[in-house]
């Protein structure tokens, strides 16, 4: 960090292998990573590429590699992680997440440069679970007594169906839509923001409904408010949703994340 910047503060609630840590005053927020700095550039590259699509998210404000690593410094997004509220405020804020998340995928898909396709999500996956690096804790409970070879090759048949049904229905995803990467506004309920976009790109439009949906459940207090909460959110969004292209993409989206890609010890912000 530059010497004029001040204190950096941990904060410990990210789940990727950046260390992310704010300013002491709050308005900016510094990721870190120790090598690879490629995932953290096309985090940078997203993020000042949706700032200028009128989608409400952090801007760019710093960026720095070198050999031990690399930083990016972005603008904070006022207000709390959506995970963070009450199922009550959560659901008072779900229509405006709806409407936020819809304007996201309306995004024109010819505007955007970024592509995440399934045929590379699969090979990610492929790639995690060939290195033995699958996160347990991010598999579904009833999946983490199941090898991930095996949790693979139940998606590997649906691939083509999936891969033709993207063909036909492609949004400008945010990539890892779940509540945390959603801020809202504390008082009014509003959507602040979009954060953590390192994934963005054009896929599927359900690839980020089943991670909305299936994090969101952890916040509804009972399965009848969820199913509720689920028919609002279709119902605002205004696409039909369907359940077998949501369960795929929340199944093979704990298969990209590898061990090595979640954090270590916290290092200190330099
Ligand atoms: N620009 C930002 N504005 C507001 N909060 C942020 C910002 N960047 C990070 N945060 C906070 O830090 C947490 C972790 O940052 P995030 O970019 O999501 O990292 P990770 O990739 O580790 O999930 C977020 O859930 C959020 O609470
Ligand atoms: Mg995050």
């Amino acid at each position: 960090m530059s010497r004029s910047s001040g204190d950096w503060l941990p904060v410990t609630a990210g789940e990727s292998g950046a260390a992310v840590f704010r300013s002491a005053d709050g308005t900016r927020y510094a990721k870190r990573v120790a090598a690879e700095a490629a995932g953290l550039a096309a985090e940078r590259d997203r993020t000042a590429w949706l700032s200028e699509h009128g989608i409400p998210g952090p801007r760019v404000l710093d960026w720095h590699s070198g050999d031990a690593g690399a930083r990016l410094v972005t603008s904070a997004v006022p207000g709390v992680p959506a995970d963070q509220v009450s199922a009550a405020d959560l659901r008072t804020a779900w229509d405006r997440i709806a409407d936020a998340v819809r304007a996201l995928h309306e995004v024109p898909v010819r505007q955007c440069p970024f592509r995440r396709d399934l045929d590379s999500a699969v090979a990610l996956a492929r790639d995690v679970v060939a290195r033995g690096a699958v996160h347990p804790e991010f598999l579904p409970v009833e999946q983490q007594g199941t090898p991930a070879p095996e949790l693979m090759a139940r998606l590997l048949p649906q691939v083509a169906q999936r891969r033709a049904e993207a063909a036909a229905d492609t949004v400008v995803c945010h990539g890892d839509l779940c509540l945390p990467n959603i801020v809202l506004d504390p008082r009014t309920l509003d959507v602040s923001g979009f954060i953590d976009l390192g994934r963005l790109g054009t896929a599927d439009r359900h690839a980020d409904l089943a991670l909305l949906l299936a994090n969101a459940r952890e916040t509804w207090p009972d399965e009848e408010r969820a199913r509720q909460a689920d028919a609002a959110f279709a119902e605002r969004y205004g696409v039909a949703v369907d359940s077998d292209r949501l369960r795929f993409y929340l199944h093979l989206d704990p298969l990209t994340w590898g061990l090595d890609d979640v954090p270590g010890e916290e290092e200190a912000c330099r």
